[in-house]
């Protein structure tokens, strides 16, 4: 008789944003007139750059000639696309990374679950709380947590609570942790972590032997030059994080997907029999076992990121996305609500109104304004009374929803 992994029987019933869609929808069957604004799952609206665009284009006419055709490509991904990324994104601001530690991937939500394939099941593992709920449900379907209680929080994990009081930013945990999730700017709070609170986290993780899962997908969103965008701006870094970037937020490729995770070539962690064995290895390993690279037209798209013109246009694209968050945050500030992040992220993380519960909130948004979000509870137990906003969306529709909420819920 065939069995299952139980892990996932441990699941909450849906992850969180098919879970909203299905509201959503089952709404819009019901009000078919009702003209829903979406700034729930943070997925970019606005067209892929010219830039992207006319790379892509042109690989796609190579493909066709055989003189120029591709059939699979290296694992890791193209050599030109890992060696711009080494040089613009990581050189340039003084992080030692070399193009060779640079795996293209088709997303940092695989990338952040697949990664536990080469890590023992018996790490304590660190998330905060709030949290993206991917670093949690991966956990839990690879067995590394127990049953979840009635808050949601799962055995075995170690919970770090982000909150206004620490301006979302987990204190370093007195307990000795081996894996921590830590996200910057942060997914859902879009709060930022300055030099010195990254600079306590490696300085932990090399004291405990522990490995950061450093996830900088919105790093293009940082307008405080103060801020890093990397994890290896810190001295010491090489020796214990991993991060996790993506062309998703800052290209606008969620539908196109390209992302790239780094892995160290000195990062290593225990063998059972005590031995120091090198992840790099490993990951690649596991890449070139499970993952065939992503398509060559996609990373000629995503190559032209680092063109003159790619550059100007993606500028372009996120500030756009930014000022929405402007207005967001301005908008509900106006109107009396608690409201945090925006500044340096494409999410606004506000306090519910009248003390409503964040799924409260949700249904009274979507029934009474037509505008859908993310209730902060779906990240998280402490992430209860609390809402995202997201920044993806056109400006249109972005003043339109907050014209709506802010007549409904003024205070
Ligand atoms: C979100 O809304 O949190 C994002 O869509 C996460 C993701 O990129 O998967």
């Amino acid at each position: 008789m065939a069995t299952i992994n139980d892990n996932y029987l441990k699941l909450k019933a849906g992850y969180l944003f098919p879970e909203i869609a299905r509201r959503v929808n089952a709404f819009a069957q019901a009000n078919p007139d009702a003209k829903i604004i979406k700034l729930g799952i943070g997925d970019v609206t606005e067209p892929l750059p010219e830039a992207c665009r006319t790379a892509m284009i042109k690989a796609v006419e190579e493909m066709g000639d055989r003189a120029t055709f591709q059939g699979y490509g290296p694992e890791q991904g193209y050599a030109w696309l890992r060696e711009k990324i080494a040089a613009q994104d990581f050189q340039a601001r003084g992080c030692e990374v070399d193009a060779s530690e640079i795996f293209i991937s088709d997303g940092s939500k695989c990338d952040t679950g697949n990664i536990l394939d080469i890590f023992g099941n018996d790490n304590i593992i660190a998330v905060t709380d709030p949290v993206y709920p991917v670093y949690v449900d991966t956990n839990v379907m690879a067995g590394n947590t127990g049953a979840a209680n009635d808050k949601g929080e799962f055995e075995g994990l170690v919970y770090l609570p982000i909150t206004a009081e620490n301006n979302f930013t987990a204190e370093i945990p007195s307990q000795k942790v081996d894996l921590i999730y830590l996200c910057f700017p942060n997914n859902p709070t879009g709060a930022v972590a300055t030099k010195e609170h990254l600079k306590a986290w490696v300085d932990y993780a090399r004291a405990n032997g522990s490995i950061i899962f450093f996830d900088a997908a919105y790093e293009a969103y940082i307008t405080d030059p103060e801020i890093p965008h990397s994890i290896y701006e810190i001295e010491g870094a090489r020796e214990c994080a991993i991060e996790f970037r993506s062309f998703s937020k800052n290209a606008g490729f969620t539908g196109t997907r390209c992302a790239l995770t780094v892995v160290p070539k000195n990062l290593t962690a225990k063998a059972a029999d005590g031995s120091d064995v090198e992840l790099w290895k490993l990951w690649n390993r596991r890449q070139s076992t499970k993952f065939n690279g992503v398509s060559y037209i996609v990373q000629r798209g995503a190559e032209a990121v680092y063109s003159e013109e790619g550059k100007a246009q993606i500028k372009e694209l996120v500030n756009f996305y930014l000022e929405n968050a402007k207005i967001i945050c301005k908008k509900l500030t106006d109107a009396g609500l608690g409201v945090f992040g925006g500044e340096n992220a494409p999410y606004v993380w506000v306090k519910t109104p009248h003390a409503l519960s964040s799924w409260d909130f949700f249904d009274k948004l979507l029934h009474t304004c037509n505008v859908v979000g993310t209730p902060g509870s779906g990240f998280g137990a402490a992430g209860e009374g609390y809402f995202r906003i997201s920044a993806f969306n056109s400006r249109e529709n972005v003043e339109e929803a907050m014209k709506r909420i802010t007549d409904r819920f003024r205070s």
